[in-house]
């Protein structure tokens, strides 16, 4: 595993987090489904429990997929773990299934919502069976659960 350092100057482990299409909204976009949060105010509480946690976050934002599909392959040198929420694309792109598992790097995906309590087109993932598992439904905390995670598949990992 690789390390770079944190804020405060500590080596940890490097986690992106991928945010996909209208994700950049959040804020002003449903929030009775979405909460009132903005994703710079998600990426500040990530960057935040990551100085506790010991890892280094970088979070990156696309609405475009192919330019998805390009930072999950960049992410191949330069990450240890992923957390996604790749938003509508979960639902739809073979090519991001294909991107990750390409990379085989260890991935957690994320949702704001509970997918499973909505519309049925909204219950299929296809990254779930390609991710080591799903946090869904806590709005912002789905983020910091979904580090929570991270952190811990890559404490196993260095264990072994
Ligand atoms: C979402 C759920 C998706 O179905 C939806 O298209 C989104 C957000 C979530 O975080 O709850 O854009 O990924």
């Amino acid at each position: 595993m690789s390390a770079q350092r944190t804020q405060r100057g500590h080596a940890g482990p490097r986690v992106l987090v991928i945010h996909g299409p209208n994700l950049n909204l959040l804020g002003v976009r449903e929030p009775a489904v979405y909460g009132s949060e903005t994703l710079a105010d998600i990426d500040r509480r990530l960057t935040a429990l990551a100085e506790e946690l010991g890892c280094v976050v970088s979070s990156y934002q696309s609405n475009s997929e192919g330019a998805l599909v390009d930072r999950i392959h960049a992410a191949r040198d330069t990450a240890d773990v992923m957390l996604i929420n790749a938003g509508a694309y979960t639902h739809t792109s073979v090519a991001i299934r294909d991107a990750l598992l390409a990379i085989g790097l260890p991935v957690i995906e994320v949702h704001l919502s509970n997918t499973y309590r909505r519309e049925p087109f909204r219950q299929r993932s296809f990254i779930a069976d390609v991710a080591i598992g799903q946090v869904v439904g806590f709005g912002v905390d789905s983020y910091l659960l979904g580090l929570r995670a991270a952190v811990g598949v890559l404490q196993r990992q260095r264990a072994r």
